[in-house]
């Protein structure tokens, strides 16, 4: 059993309720490998931003879960190293989908953990919830629950349809598992396809498609039922297309690829939403930088320089949605 205290990683309680008093959101990004993690860092300690580094089940079976963890506690070493003395870096499971794997990573030292029961009948997602949050807070391991369907489909997440979470049913879901934090459907999706073309409009000014708004009726009225409580916005990625761009520019085949545009994200930020997932926009800045290389150098085989533009591409990403989207720059309680 290993605290995740001793590894100098925080939970996400503290953090969350200084976002929603701060009208800002804390970045949760994916990570699968070390330009990643170092690009996440790099970007959270030179804005001085709080960050949730996430590890999904996918994650897990690429990269070994005892080994993203030894990552995640050398990223702690890295930002102070980095001249950040008093870093704030969650380690937490994303969609976490049974007991025995939060358990697992409960004890092998993340700081927080997400049960996704959205899949389930509702009193098979609060008990499955519950039953998490209960073994996990003996820890002072935060938890995320899921209420509502997310559309959209990644290797280990998938749903067809997406329902919108229902408010009346948020009271009863976060008082009955004691969870932390709530991650609802309003709209989001996972990945780079998060809209059909024939459900956006034409920007005549841009020449870009735009996409049907989020329900930001459901989100207010989840606020209104649990005011101050932490609200988890997933599928989040906007899918810039200067990267789907250079994408297909050099080879590649994105068609129609569109995200949340960053408006409706930083509008989300200010409001109880107090983490927003990232990890697409991630896949497609490090994606097009490979593809830059190979395209310009082909004659290139040192992965150290076609993996470090992309971590460099990364990490610009990353700040911008810290400094432009999400507002938790400068936000560290203690520098
Ligand atoms: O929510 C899903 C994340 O983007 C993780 O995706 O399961 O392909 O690692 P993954
Ligand atoms: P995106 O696919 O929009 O980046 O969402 C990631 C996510 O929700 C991880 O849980
Ligand atoms: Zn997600």
């Amino acid at each position: 059993m290993v605290n995740y205290k001793d590894l100098g990683l925080v939970n996400t309680r503290d953090m969350f309720a200084r976002a929603i008093k701060g009208g800002y959101a804390i970045p949760a990004f994916n990570f699968n490998n070390m330009e990643q993690l170092q690009a996440i860092i790099k970007a959270s300690v030179e804005t001085k931003s709080p960050v949730i580094l996430q590890v999904s089940k996918g994650a897990r079976n690429y990269a070994n879960q005892t080994l993203l963890r030894y990552m995640a506690e050398g990223a702690v070493a890295y930002a102070k190293e980095m001249g950040c003395e008093h870093p704030e870096i969650v380690l937490h499971l994303d969609h976490g989908d049974s007991f025995e794997l939060c358990k697992s990573c409960v004890d092998l030292g993340f700081s927080s953990v997400m049960i996704d029961g959205s899949h389930l009948p509702y009193e098979e997602n609060v008990a499955l919830t519950k039953k998490v949050v209960e073994y996990a807070h003996q820890f002072d391991v935060t938890v995320e629950g899921e209420l509502g369907v997310l559309a959209g489909v990644e290797d280990e997440v998938s749903a067809e349809h997406h329902t919108y979470t229902n408010p009346e049913e948020v009271i009863d879901f976060a008082t009955r598992t004691g969870c932390d934090s709530l991650a609802i459907s309003i709209g989001t999706s996972h990945g780079a396809y998060k809209f059909k073309p024939e459900q956006c409009h034409l920007d005549p000014k841009t020449g870009r498609l735009v996409p049907p708004p989020l329900a930001f009726d459901v989100l207010d009225a989840v606020m209104e039922k649990l005011p101050g409580f932490p609200i988890v916005l997933h599928g989040s990625s906007s899918v810039p297309q200067e990267y789907v761009d250079m994408i297909n520019q050099y080879g590649g085949k994105l068609e129609a690829a569109i995200g949340i545009p960053e408006e409706e994200l930083r509008k989300a930020a200010k409001s109880a939403v107090c983490k927003i997932n990232i990890d697409s926009d991630s896949r497609l800045a490090m994606t097009a930088a490979v593809r830059r290389v190979f395209a310009e150098k082909p004659a290139e085989f040192d992965p150290r320089k076609y993996l470090g533009p992309a971590r460099d591409e990364m990490e610009k990403m990353y700040k911008h949605k810290i400094l432009n989207v999400l507002g938790s720059d400068g936000k560290l309680a203690q520098c």
